[in-house]
Order: structure tokens, then C-alpha cells, then sequence
């Protein structure tokens, strides 16, 4: 799904997309990897979860007892708070307990905790969870769900999409460590991009090329089956503020020549140097890998760079499209304006208008959003 498609998903409020459990295990294990006591004598909430079958209670659940962990609370948004309702049949599980209320089932959310051995086999797994339904619909903002991010220590989930800008203020004002899917374009949001510029948010470990598959709960909104199972593509990533490995391992780079001389990129291979922008004292790098390791000032990379940010390598100074003022970027300038459309571009550029642009020799260029970064070492 592009990202228009994924913000017709936020208009229409399509939020039914389940995580799959193999990359709940690729992104979690990477943070113990990094450090295996990540978890020990720790609290985890899993909250918009679903939790009969969603892969995320699922795993900490297996994983309770090998991560040490301390208490999980899962919970779930009652099926009639949904936008979209269909299907809905509760469980045999929920059916079969003595606790089962036709009524509440679908107007009151739940909640799974899992702290011991209630089964008495002698090991603490999926089979030890405990629920019931909670006194309202399970709304991340409701009060009864705020108290449980309050005895938390860590919250972990794929947010309703829908909500995703709320979401991630919710987990900011929690002040908690955090691990949430989100889709690409948020880390640039103005919302979220300064935290991520001052090293208290980052990328997972998971990489960003080729976006997340989850499973869909609409039947006509999918792209593909398997095994039965719909699946949708959405351009998605990790966000997190919990250490792990890749974070701190350095990008290997080309000096400036070597890039020139050897890039992969026919838009650097074979030129005499580095675009300049034009409004703004940065060099545009088109692809973060063409990054030349020895230019000491200051570049305009993609936003995918963050999938490979390491802090101690490089700087964050900015962003170049939502931090144009703080920048000090330039208007472009009437003559920009009329060259750029000259060259029969559309667009809606006048100026005023302070985004980065440049001239790659002959023709006047806009490029797509940019972060701008820095050596940290030279
Ligand atoms: C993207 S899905 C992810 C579900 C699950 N965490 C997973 O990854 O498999 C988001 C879930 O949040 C639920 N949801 C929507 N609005 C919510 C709200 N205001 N509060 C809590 N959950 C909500 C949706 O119904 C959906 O089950």
C-alpha cells in the first residue's frame, strides 16, 4: 500500500490489520539480544490488542518465563466501539468460561494478565492467562486504560491507524518504554520527528525496505492470500526508545570521490561533484548510501536514512520541509519559480515558498522531502 492508500485507510478509519508473529519475534528479539535482561521484572501492556489471538500476547506469553518477565496485561477494544464489526464471534474459550456475557462480549473490551503458573504444569505460558471484561470498551484514552499504562513499565502494540498520532502522545506522556508499528511517513510528523532528532525516539530493528504484511480483517481490502489468510502490504516500521543492535552499528561508506567515481547511482557516478542547494549550505544526497564519509558540512538525505541512523556517527540537524524556518532555509526566488515550470512542471510553488531546491546543472529541482544530517567525527 502507498502512502496515499495508507492515509485513505486513516480517513476511513481501517484499523482491523493484525500483526504476524514472526515479526513481533524478529523486531522483540532483537532488544535481547542487545540486552537479555531487557524484560526481566518488568510490566509489559499490550493495549488496542486483541487478545484471544493476537500474535503479540501470543509471544509474550511463550516468552514469559525465558524473558523473566515480571506481569502481562493485554486488552482489547470492545466490537461495537469498532468502525468495522463484521464477523465477530466470541471464542469457544470465552463461550466455555463461567464469566461469558452475551451482552458484554460486545460492548465491553477485555483484558488478559498472565503473572503465574495458574495451570499448574509447572511452566507459565498462554495457558496461564487470565481474563475478563473490562467496565468500559478498552479505548486507549479511557481512564481505566490509563491506569494500567500507570502500572506499566513497557508498552508494546501495532496502534489502530486511525489514531496513531494520539497514540503516540499517549505513549510520550506515559514517559514508559515503548515498541510500536507505525507506518513510514510518521517519523517525519511534527509531532514525532523533534523526538526523534534528540536520540528519545528511533527506528527498530526490523528494516524498512519492502513495508509489513499484516492480516486483514476486510474481505475486499487485501493483496494478497495465503493459506486462506488476507494479507495487505502496508510501507510500516518499528518505533521504539529501547536500545538494540543496529542502532550503534556504523554505515559503511565511499569517500566523496569513490562515490563519484564508483556509485552504484547513475544520478552520482560520473559527475563532477555534489549538487548544492540552492536556498540552504547543504550538498543534496540522493540516496543514503551515497553519503560521502569524509564531507565535513552539512547533506540533505532521504527520510529512509533513519533506518540506518546510528547516533554516534551522524547529527540531526533538521528537517527540510516541516523545520524550512528553524533551518533558515531561503525562498526560492522568482527566477527558481519560473524555471521550474519552464521545464513544464506542475505544482503549486511560488517565491516564498522555503524548501530546500537546486539546480543539477541544467534543470531546476525538487527534491523530496530531506532530513538534514551531519558527520559526527569530522
Ligand atoms: C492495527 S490493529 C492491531 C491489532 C494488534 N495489536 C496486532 O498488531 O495484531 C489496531 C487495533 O486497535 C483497535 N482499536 C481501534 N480504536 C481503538 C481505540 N480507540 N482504543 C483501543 N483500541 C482501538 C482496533 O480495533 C484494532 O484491533
Amino acid at each position: 500500500m502507498d502512502n496515499n492508500k495508507l492515509s485513505k485507510a486513516r480517513r476511513d478509519k481501517k484499523d482491523e490489520f493484525y500483526t504476524q508473529y514472526h515479526d513481533i519475534e524478529k523486531e522483540i528479539s532483537a532488544y535481547v539480544e542487545f540486552n537479555p535482561k531487557v524484560f526481566k521484572g518488568k510490566t509489559i501492556l499490550l493495549p488496542c490488542d486483541d487478545p484471544e489471538w493476537s500474535n503479540f500476547t501470543k509471544y509474550f506469553a511463550q516468552n514469559f518465563q525465558r524473558y523473566e518477565i515480571k506481569k502481562l496485561i493485554s486488552t482489547s477494544f470492545a466490537v461495537e466501539s469498532k468502525s468495522y464489526k463484521e464477523g465477530y464471534q466470541p471464542t469457544l474459550f470465552e463461550r466455555n468460561d463461567p464469566n461469558y456475557n452475551k451482552k458484554k462480549t460486545r460492548i465491553n473490551g477485555k483484558i488478559f494478565t498472565l503473572t503465574k503458573d495458574k495451570s499448574g504444569d509447572g511452566k507459565i505460558d498462554v495457558n496461564d492467562l487470565e481474563w475478563d471484561y473490562l467496565k468500559g470498551d478498552g479505548d486507549f484514552r479511557s481512564k481505566e486504560i490509563n491506569k494500567l499504562k500507570d502500572e506499566a513499565d513497557i508498552i508494546i502494540t501495532n496502534p489502530p491507524y486511525s489514531l496513531w498520532r494520539e497514540f503516540f502522545k499517549f505513549l510520550i506522556d506515559a514517559k514508559k518504554s515503548f515498541v510500536i508499528i507505525s507506518n513510514k511517513s510518521s517519523v517525519t510528523y511534527k509531532e514525532v520527528f523533534p523526538f526523534i532528532k534528540a536520540n528519545r525516539v528511533w527506528s527498530g530493528k526490523t528494516d524498512w525496505s519492502g513495508g509489513m504484511w499484516f492480516e486483514t480483517k476486510y474481505p475486499d481490502d487485501y493483496d494478497k492470500v495465503i493459506n486462506g489468510i488476507k494479507m495487505k502490504n502496508t510501507p510500516s516500521l518499528w518505533l521504539t526508545n529501547i536500545g538494540h543492535g543496529k542502532r550503534h552499528k556504523e554505515l559503511q561508506l565511499m569517500t566523496m570521490q569513490e562515490n563519484l567515481k564508483f556509485s552504484k547511482h547513475k544520478e552520482i557516478q560520473g559527475k563532477k561533484g555534489y549538487f548544492k542547494y540552492l536556498n540552504y549550505n547543504a550538498i543534496e544526497v540522493p540516496f543514503t548510501d551515497a553519503i560521502p564519509k569524509d564531507y565535513p558540512g552539512q547533506m540533505g538525505v532521504p527520510i529512509t536514512f533513519l533506518d540506518k541512523y546510528n547516533p554516534s556517527q551522524f547529527e540531526i540537524i533538521g528537517n527540510g520541509q516541516t523545520m524550512a524556518d528553524e533551518l533558515g532555509i531561503k525562498p526560492v526566488g522568482q527566477k527558481f519559480v519560473d524555471d521550474y515550470y519552464n521545464q513544464g512542471n506542475k505544482g503549486q510553488i511560488n517565491e516564498k515558498w522555503n524548501n530546500l531546491v537546486y539546480y543539477d546543472g541544467k534543470k531546476a529541482c525538487v527534491p523530496y522531502q530531506r532530513i538534514i544530517i551531519k558527520h559526527k567525527k569530522i
